[in-house]
Formats: structure tokens, C-alpha cells, sequence
């Protein structure tokens, strides 16, 4: 044993040196196939975009894809964000061009004021090219993507898969990944029978003064601002997004009347498994263009997942950030691990949770410390998440939940928390410091009706008075713990 070491390192030696005169060091530099992991997601969960802009035009066709690469850890190095010296590109299998499937370059430049290349849209981007590197992140803004695919041109599909490739500085594939690139043009103002046909709407500004149909084809944003667009509108003209609120809402309360839609069912993830609608988080139309009203940015102010919201401070967005630009654990973008809005993970969609499947062996929520970690790490990862094994211990079934006492308290090590659970639903387990804040949260899912225990390392906090919490619905019961250096 000893021996073969000996000569492990001693060739070790040998390649070192020769490598110091520049004779191996291209072997030494490549990353090798394993080391790196991509990630990718969508940056609003959907994106809808018209088909038809003849003669009028609320969105152009403009997806966007974000990824991070990730430099694997190991048992002596942490997970490392990299952009550098690699190259990253996007693609749509299956959908390779997009002219034809809408008629957006018969008008872009009445509608847009530019004229573009065939398949290019209004950022440059194709339906596959390069994504390009924003401090530590890639991104593709502009993918003019349709939901059609070259083999289907009838029926809609929106989630098809994207396909990210990492390469390096030679041109080797180091990593790929699959994320949706979600999109429909499921804007039936027409075809939900709403309106007789186009002509129709636009005539309805027949008393607005300016407002000409001899010039079409109209981009509502040209007047009535949006922040999806980045337009500023006209004086006189309210947001699209408060107007178009305010005129439907005694007509219809279904969103999907407008948002894609009957058939795409753009909220799709664990939120909408849990049952929640679209107004139990953005409120009634009345509700979404009286907001703006008194104030609101459309697209910019949007609900949150944490801070003063359902899930608290400890799964909260940066503050003044929406959840698709705030980032948490490790510097990574929330939506690394828990997928886009609306889609949050586990989706039921299955195309969305393709990714994960790929990364850890199983849909849901990234929590597999080694895909980027390589080891499971000891101490408090995301949300201050430690991986513990949880304990069935022996007992009746319990007939309500209970914290049991800590043992031993005071501790200097390994601190054993029993606790009983009698209710189905999800289950916290959490050590709180002093001041409140959750520093570590040793269990988080939901557990059969049943008796359990689980260890606490208390070496891996400082000497100091923490409280331990069974948290579950509006359960909740504290214990104080007592840490010795
Ligand atoms: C030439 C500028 C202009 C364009 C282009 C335009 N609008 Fe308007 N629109 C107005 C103005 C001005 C009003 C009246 C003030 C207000 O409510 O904003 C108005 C009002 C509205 C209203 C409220 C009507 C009501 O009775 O309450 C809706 C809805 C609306 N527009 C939708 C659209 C849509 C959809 C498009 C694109 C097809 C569009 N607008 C294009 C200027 C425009
Ligand atoms: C009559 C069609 C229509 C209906 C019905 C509709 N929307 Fe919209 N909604 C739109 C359009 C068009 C936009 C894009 C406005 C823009 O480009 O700024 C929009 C934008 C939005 C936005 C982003 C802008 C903002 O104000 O923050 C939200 C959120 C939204 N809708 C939520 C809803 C919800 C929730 C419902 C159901 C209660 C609903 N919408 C019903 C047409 C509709
Ligand atoms: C669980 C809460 C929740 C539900 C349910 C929900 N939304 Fe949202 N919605 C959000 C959040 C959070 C954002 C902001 C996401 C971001 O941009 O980071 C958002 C943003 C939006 C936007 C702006 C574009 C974007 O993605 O940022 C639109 C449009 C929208 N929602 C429409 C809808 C519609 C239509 C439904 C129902 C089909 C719906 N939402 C259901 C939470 C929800
Ligand atoms: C490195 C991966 C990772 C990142 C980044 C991340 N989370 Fe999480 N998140 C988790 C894990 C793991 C859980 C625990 C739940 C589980 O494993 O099922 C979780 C749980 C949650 C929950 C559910 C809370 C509950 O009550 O169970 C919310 C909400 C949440 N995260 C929000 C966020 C937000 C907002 C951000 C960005 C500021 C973020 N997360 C960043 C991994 C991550
Ligand atoms: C999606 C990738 C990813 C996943 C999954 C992930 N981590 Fe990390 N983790 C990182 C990155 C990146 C860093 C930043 C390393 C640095 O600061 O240089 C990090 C840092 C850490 C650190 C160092 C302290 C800190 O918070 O900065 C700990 C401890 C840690 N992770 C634990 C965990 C645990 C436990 C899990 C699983 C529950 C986990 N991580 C899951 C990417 C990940």
C-alpha cells in the first residue's frame, strides 16, 4: 500500500515538474468532462408572444434563457461560479426557424422600427447562437422562438426543450443541460370569442384622437407604456396593463381568457399542485390595474415568495428584488435551484423537471448538496438547510404534535431532538439563534404520522443560548438549548 503511494506520488512528481517547463500544462489545464455542471432556466416560467401582427401587436416573439456554470466542489473545495475562458451556447432542437410559423418579419419595422435578418429577433439573437456573460451568469435575451416545431406547424407546443452546451476554451463539450423555453401564442382575444375579430378592438379607440386604423398593423405599447416592452407611451394613454385590466374586468374574472392559456396552463408548478389560482397571488383584475393606479410598475412589482409573504424571512427574495433576480445560497440565482416562475419545482409538467431528473436522479427541488458540493457538506447549505438523517423511534401513534425535551442540554457536541408528529403536512424542524433568525433548518418535508428524532451537531454553531423549533401549519413549540464551547 504504502509502496504504491510512493510511487503515485512520485510520478505525481515527475508530471509536476515536466508541466513547470510547459510540457503537460495543456493536460493539467483541461477541465475534464464532469468537473463542470451547467444549469439553465427560463427567466418568467412563459412568455407569450402574438402570432399574427398584421394589425395589431401586444408582444413580439422574445424569450429569454439564463444558466449558470458551476465548478464542481469536493471534500477540500467549495463549488465555484465560473464564466470565464468558456463558451456557452443555446439551441432548440426541433425548431430551427420561425419565419413562416408567425409573420412578425412582414412588419417589424412598422411595429418596431427595424428591420431584421430572417429568424433574428429584436435583440439579434437567433434561435440558436451564443448566450452571452453578465458578471457570473449566462444569458440569451431576444430568442424569437414560436411554439411550433418545424414537424408540427398546426399545434402549439409550448414547452419545448432548450439545449445549453458548456464548452471550453479548446472547443471540448465540458456539459450540457435541457431547460423549457416556455411560449405561446395563446392571446385569444379573438378566438375565445370575445371580440367578432381584430378591427373590432381597434375600433374601439375610434374616439381617441391620434388614433388612426389606416396605418396598421398598431403596437398597443406604442401608447399605453409597458415594461415588458420597455416602452414609455404617450401622454393621456394609461399602462396596457392597467387599461386592459380595468376594461375586462366585469366581462370576464379568467385569467387564462387572456394568459396562456385553456390549453398551454402556464402555472404549472408546485404552487399550482398545492392549489393556489392566479388571484391568490396577484388578486382580482380589479385589484391588479387599481394597484398601478395608486402606484404599482407593472412587470416590475410583483408578489414575493418570503419576506412578508407565505414562506417568511428565511425563504425570502433580496429586498426591493423579484424572485427572478434575486439570488440565495452560494450567490446562485433562486431560480438554479428551484426552476422559473410559475414553474417552480417540482412542476407538474413533466418537460420542466427534465433538468433536475438529469442533475440529481429525481424531479423537485435542487437539494442534492453533492451535484455541485461532489460530498454531502456538514454544515448549513441553502436556507440553512442540513442534511440529517431523521430517526422513526419507537411509541403510540401521537394524538397531537409534540417537541420532546433536547438530550444532552447543555451540549458540547451532539445534541438528540425528539418530536412527535400527529398531523400529515410539511414539517420544520429549525434551530433559531437569539435574535430570531432560523440558523439552521434540520428538517424541511413533509413525515408520516409517527415518532421521530434528530441530531443536531452543535459544534457546527458557536457556544450560545439557541432556542430548537417543531414547526408545522400554525403548530409551533420552542425549546431552549444551551451550547458549551
Ligand atoms: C395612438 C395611441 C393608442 C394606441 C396605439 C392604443 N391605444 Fe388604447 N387608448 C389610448 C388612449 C388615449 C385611451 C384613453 C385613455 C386611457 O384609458 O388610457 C385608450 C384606451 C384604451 C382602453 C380603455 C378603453 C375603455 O373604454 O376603458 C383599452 C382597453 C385600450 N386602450 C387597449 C388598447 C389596445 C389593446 C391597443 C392595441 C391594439 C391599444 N389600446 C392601442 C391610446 C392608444
Ligand atoms: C383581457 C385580457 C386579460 C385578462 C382577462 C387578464 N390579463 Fe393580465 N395582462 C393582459 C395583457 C395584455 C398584459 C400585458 C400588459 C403589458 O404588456 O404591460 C397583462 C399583464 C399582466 C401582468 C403583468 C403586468 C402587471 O400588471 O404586473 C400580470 C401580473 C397579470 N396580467 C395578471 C393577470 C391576472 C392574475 C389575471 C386574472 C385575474 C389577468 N391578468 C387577466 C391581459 C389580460
Ligand atoms: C404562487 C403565486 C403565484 C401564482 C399562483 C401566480 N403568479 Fe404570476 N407571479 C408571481 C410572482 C412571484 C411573479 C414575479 C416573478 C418574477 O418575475 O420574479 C409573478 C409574475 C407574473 C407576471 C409578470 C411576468 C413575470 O413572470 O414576471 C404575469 C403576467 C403573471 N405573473 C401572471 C399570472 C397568471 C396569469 C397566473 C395564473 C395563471 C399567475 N400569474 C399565477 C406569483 C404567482
Ligand atoms: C442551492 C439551491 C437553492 C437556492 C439557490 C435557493 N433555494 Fe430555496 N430551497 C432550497 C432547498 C434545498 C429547500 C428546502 C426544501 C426541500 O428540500 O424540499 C428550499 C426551500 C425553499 C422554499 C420553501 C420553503 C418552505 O417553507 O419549505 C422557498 C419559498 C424558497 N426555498 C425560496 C427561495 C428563494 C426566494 C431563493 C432565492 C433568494 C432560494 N430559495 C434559493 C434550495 C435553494
Ligand atoms: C446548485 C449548486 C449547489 C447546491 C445544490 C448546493 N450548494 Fe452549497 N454552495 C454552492 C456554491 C456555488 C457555494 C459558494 C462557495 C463559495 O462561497 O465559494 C456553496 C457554499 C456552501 C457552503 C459554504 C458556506 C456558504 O454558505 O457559503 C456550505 C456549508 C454549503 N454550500 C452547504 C450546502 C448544503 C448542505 C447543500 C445541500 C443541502 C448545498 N450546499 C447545496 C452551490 C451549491
Amino acid at each position: 500500500m504504502r509502496k504504491i503511494r510512493q510511487f503515485t506520488l512520485y510520478s505525481l512528481g515527475i508530471l509536476a515538474l515536466l508541466s513547470a517547463f510547459g510540457f503537460y500544462s495543456p493536460l493539467f489545464n483541461q477541465p475534464k468532462q464532469g468537473e463542470y455542471i451547467i444549469i439553465g432556466w427560463n427567466d418568467l416560467g412563459m412568455h407569450c408572444a402574438n402570432q399574427d401582427f398584421s394589425k395589431m401587436a401586444v408582444l413580439p416573439p422574445y424569450n429569454n434563457l439564463m444558466a449558470h456554470v458551476i465548478k464542481k466542489g469536493s471534500a477540500t473545495t467549495w463549488p465555484e461560479i465560473v464564466t470565464d475562458t468558456f463558451s456557452v451556447t443555446y439551441e432548440i432542437p426541433g425548431n430551427t426557424y420561425s419565419v413562416g410559423k408567425t409573420n412578425f418579419w412582414d412588419y417589424e419595422f412598422q411595429l418596431f422600427g427595424v428591420n431584421l435578418t430572417n429568424n433574428i429577433g429584436l435583440t439579434g439573437k437567433g434561435l440558436s447562437g451564443d448566450m452571452d456573460t453578465t458578471m457570473d451568469y449566462f444569458h440569451a435575451e431576444g430568442i424569437p422562438i414560436t411554439p411550433y416545431v418545424d414537424t408540427n406547424l398546426l399545434t402549439e407546443d409550448p414547452y419545448q426543450l432548450a439545449l445549453i452546451k458548456l464548452f471550453d476554451a479548446s472547443g471540448n463539450l465540458l456539459a450540457s443541460t435541457q431547460p423549457v423555453i416556455p411560449v405561446s401564442n395563446e392571446i385569444t382575444c379573438v378566438s375565445s370569442g370575445c371580440h367578432t375579430n381584430e378591427m373590432d378592438i381597434l375600433n374601439e379607440h375610434d374616439n381617441v384622437s391620434g388614433f388612426s386604423t389606416s396605418n396598421l398593423p398598431i403596437l398597443c405599447a406604442s401608447c399605453h407604456s409597458s415594461n415588458a416592452l420597455g416602452t414609455t407611451g404617450t401622454p393621456g394613454a394609461d399602462p396596457l396593463s392597467q387599461v386592459i385590466h380595468e376594461k375586462h374586468k366585469s366581462s370576464t374574472s379568467n385569467c387564462y381568457k387572456c394568459h396562456p392559456g385553456a390549453n398551454t396552463q402556464c402555472h404549472r408548478g408546485t404552487m399550482y399542485s398545492l392549489g393556489m389560482t392566479c388571484t391568490d397571488c396577484h388578486g382580482s383584475m380589479q385589484d391588479i390595474a387599481e394597484s398601478i393606479d395608486n402606484g404599482r410598475e407593472p412587470w416590475l412589482e410583483e408578489p414575493t415568495c418570503g419576506a412578508t409573504a407565505c414562506h417568511g424571512s428565511n425563504y425570502a427574495e433580496e429586498p426591493g428584488k423579484l424572485f427572478r433576480q434575486s439570488r440565495g445560497h452560494g450567490g446562485l440565482f433562486c431560480s438554479t435551484c428551484h426552476g422559473s416562475p410559475h414553474a417552480i419545482y417540482p412542476s407538474s409538467n413533466a418537460r420542466d423537471n427534465v433538468q433536475n431528473i438529469a442533475l440529481q436522479g429525481y424531479a423537485g427541488i435542487l437539494n442534492k448538496c453533492s451535484v455541485c458540493h461532489g460530498i454531502t457538506p456538514t454544515y448549513a447549505g441553502p436556507h440553512g438547510l442540513v442534511v440529517t438523517e431523521i430517526t422513526e423511534t419507537p411509541g403510540d401513534s401521537p394524538s397531537e404534535n409534540h417537541l420532546h425535551d433536547l438530550y444532552p442540554n447543555p451540549s458540547r457536541d451532539i445534541t438528540s431532538i425528539p418530536f412527535s408528529v400527529a398531523d400529515k403536512g410539511k414539517v420544520y424542524v429549525e434551530v433559531v439563534n437569539l435574535e430570531g433568525k432560523i440558523i439552521q433548518t434540520l428538517v424541511n418535508k413533509a413525515l408520516p404520522v409517527g415518532n421521530y428524532e434528530v441530531d443536531f451537531d452543535t459544534r457546527t454553531v458557536g457556544a450560545g443560548i439557541y432556542f430548537c423549533r417543531l414547526r408545522q401549519g400554525n403548530f409551533s413549540d420552542s425549546k431552549k438549548l444551551v451550547v458549551l464551547d
